[in-house]
């Protein structure tokens, strides 16, 4: 709010930016004490390891221990680690840092006796429970590296991380529930094996009482029995420090194509930056109450629901329900009441349905909001009226915040613990320190400020960013660092203003925001091309008043097709979601006669979005035939767009 905001020479900001640029290794020094290492580091950057250098080489260090053991031999042993809130189940449970760790050490035993040792892979796919945080926290303890994959993804998804990922071990849940239905994840995994080439050793299932799974036999085990069983028989485990440079997780992200990139995390590097961040960037401290309510398949969830409030000694809440309809559009206020969160961080379309549902906020009185300081907002552009209404009806600063899969952490923000700079809506404010943020032009040139351009970091990344991906460096050099030699391309667009503050306006790839979550055009057009009718397809993403963006579809039927076309785009609807799954909302496919094309034969996305948004556009010069693109007017006129 801009009230609250300070003038530029109030903040600390400046000189911390500064300090940082002067000598990163002694920022980042300093920034390590809050880890308890193992072993310290060598150096703490190695410009010689690695594809671009590695952080804090040398060092041994264990997440699990930084995030639970630690506030446990601390003191906290009492204190919430977890509150849990699921209105989708009706149930709440306060998880003490003792139990946690309690929990953790005999999953961590569970696993170790299924064979799970330091660097091997475990698949997660787990709803918004605690045990998915017990899951990823566990298998930190032994050195093993998780990779979480999020529930709305179908089998086939899930199936390409398993291959790729090639997990000794498989966590599940029996079930996730949605508004209205429970999505069976056992017949999701069943099947995800099956196409699989790697199989895993096993899968430990737990069976949740709304949707119970068969087991498989040989392969699969009870989660409940297998604790029940490593408790009774005092099989703990413990913390296994690793070296910092080991990978603490792998996260598969879109990329342009149907195969998803297996982002690496390293640890020492990433818990160091998400320390950094939770007091000087979300000015939050230790004992207090942080609530993030993104998921643990994304990574948002992986920073700020798990490792960075308790690595904080913070009580993190683990919010199993969405904003509006469960029940209604009063539960962010709800939850912020009854846990007593300090701060809220979630995505601009979860306010955006709030706001439609409930736009004076009614459903806020009553609940008790004094303790809460800041909403933090990330994952697609907050649009200045969201981010103005949300000031109105809260009151409290609100902060947008601009980062990527790959890098783990913010890039940039309005640092709220070194005293919040001036707000400018539409703008996450400046970069973080690590972060040297430049636009370019085509070329590689920075551009003068007020000019668009693609946002590039310059390397070597900050600690916490992806050092590669998943055994695919050169994947890695060639998606991020080939197009600007010595600079990291987010390939998102957008400008700096005079004042340095970054402006992020959208991608330059075929990456598109639906409801905060991240999907690739290509992926889906891979899936329509896959359907016997379709000769070929396009996906664009159309604006959308509450998601953002939405996919939609044009397909060109095969010649001679007899089939009815909205018989087919019906199948096509249905095809999407079962390959990538009900995360994708891809609802609209329309058949044209012909896509745009310019005369070397590259479809004119950028034309069809501007007319599907009602923008204004102009034909271009290199159209083979311009009565395409009214074609195209008219097919989405006929369905209401554009
Ligand atoms: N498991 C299974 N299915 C899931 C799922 C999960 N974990 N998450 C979402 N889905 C399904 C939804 O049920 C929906 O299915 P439907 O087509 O049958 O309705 C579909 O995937 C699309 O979900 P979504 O895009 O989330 O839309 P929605 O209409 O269910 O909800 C919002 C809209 C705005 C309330 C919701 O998108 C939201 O809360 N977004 C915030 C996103 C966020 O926090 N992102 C993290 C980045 S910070
Ligand atoms: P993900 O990897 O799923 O976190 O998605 C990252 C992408 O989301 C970025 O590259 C941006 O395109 C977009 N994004 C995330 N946060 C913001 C923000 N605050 N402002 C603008 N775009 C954002």
């Amino acid at each position: 709010m801009a009230g609250k905001s300070r003038s530029p020479e109030e903040s600390r900001y400046p000189e911390v930016y500064a300090a940082w640029t002067a000598d990163p290794a002694a920022f980042w020094a300093e920034a390590a004490q809050a880890i308890a290492w193992a072993k310290p580091a060598d150096r703490v950057f190695d410009p010689q390891s690695g594809v671009f250098g590695r952080w804090f080489a040398g060092a041994e260090v264990n997440a699990c221990h930084n995030a639970v053991d630690r506030h446990v031999a601390g003191g906290r042993g009492d204190q919430a680690a977890i509150l849990y809130d699921s209105p989708v189940t009706g149930t709440k449970r306060r998880i003490s840092y003792a139990e946690l760790q309690d929990e953790v050490a005999m999953l961590a035993g569970v696993l170790r006796d299924l064979g799970v040792a330091r660097g091997d892979r475990v698949v997660l796919y787990m709803p918004m429970v605690p045990e998915a945080l017990f899951g990823m926290l566990a298998c930190a303890r032994l050195g093993a590296v998780h990779s979480v994959v999020f529930g709305g993804f179908a089998a086939k998804e899930l199936a390409a991380r398993i291959e790729d990922a090639t997990p000794k071990v498989v966590m599940a849940a029996s079930c996730g529930i949605e508004p209205g239905r429970t999505v069976a994840y056992k017949p999701l995994l069943d099947e995800a094996c099956r196409l699989s080439q790697h199989k895993p050793d096993a899968c430990l299932i737990l069976q949740r009482p709304q949707a119970r799974a068969d087991l498989v036999e040989g392969r699969d085990r009870d989660w409940a029995a297998a604790v029940a069983a490593a408790r009774e028989a005092g099989r703990r485990a413990e913390c296994v420090p690793v070296a910092a440079t080991d990978p603490l997780y792998v996260l598969y992200t879109s990329g342009t194509t149907g195969k998803p990139k297996g982002v690496v995390r390293d640890t020492g590097g990433y818990l160091v930056a998400l320390a950094w961040s939770m007091p000087n960037l979300y000015g939050i401290r230790p004992g207090e109450v942080y609530w993030c309510a993104s998921d643990v398949g994304w990574v948002v969830g992986h920073s700020y629901i798990v490792y960075g409030p308790l690595l904080h000694g913070c009580t993190t809440v683990l919010y199993e329900g969405k904003p509006v309809g469960t029940p209604d559009a009063g539960a962010f206020w709800r939850v912020i009441a009854e846990t007593g969160a300090v701060a809220l961080f979630t995505a601009p379309t979860a306010l955006r349905a709030v706001k439609k549902e409930d736009p004076e906020a009614a459903l806020m009185r009553g609940h008790d909001l004094s303790r809460f300081r800041t909403l933090f907002l990330a994952g697609e552009r907050a649009d200045p009226d969201t981010v103005a209404w949300a000031e109105r009806i809260l009151g409290v600063p609100v902060v947008d915040h601009w980062w990527q899969t790959e890098t783990g952490w913010p890039i940039a923000a309005n640092p709220v613990g070194l005293g919040l700079l001036p707000v400018k809506h539409g703008s996450p404010t400046v970069p973080m320190p690590g972060y040297d943020v430049q636009v370019l032009d085509e070329g590689g040139k920075p551009v003068p400020a007020e000019q668009m351009g693609t946002i590039a970091i310059k390397l070597p990344l900050p600690p916490g960013c992806l050092p590669t991906l998943w055994q695919q460096d050169e994947r890695f050099r060639e998606s991020y660092l080939a197009t600007f030699p010595g600079y990291y391309n987010t390939s998102d667009a957008g400008f700096l203003d005079p004042d340095g503050y970054v402006y992020v306006m959208g991608r330059t790839d075929d990456i598109i925001n639906v409801a905060g979550h991240r999907l690739s055009t290509g992926g889906m057009e891979e899936v329509l091309a896959s359907h016997p009718a379709v000769a070929e397809c396009a996906v664009i993403g159309v604006r959308d008043s509450l998601k953002g963006e939405a996919p939609c579809g044009f397909v060109v039927l095969k010649a001679g097709s007899a089939r009815a076309p909205d018989e087919i785009e019906r199948e096509l609807v249905a095809l999407v979601r079962e390959r990538i799954g009900p995360v994708a909302a891809f609802k609209i496919a329309l058949t044209v006669g012909r896509l745009p094309k310019t005369r070397s034969g590259k479809i004119l996305r950028g034309t069809m979005k501007k007319i599907a948004d009602g923008e204004p556009w102009t034909t271009p010069p290199t159209i083979d035939d311009p009565l395409i693109l009214e074609e195209i007017g008219e097919a989405l006129r006929a369905r209401g767009l554009g």
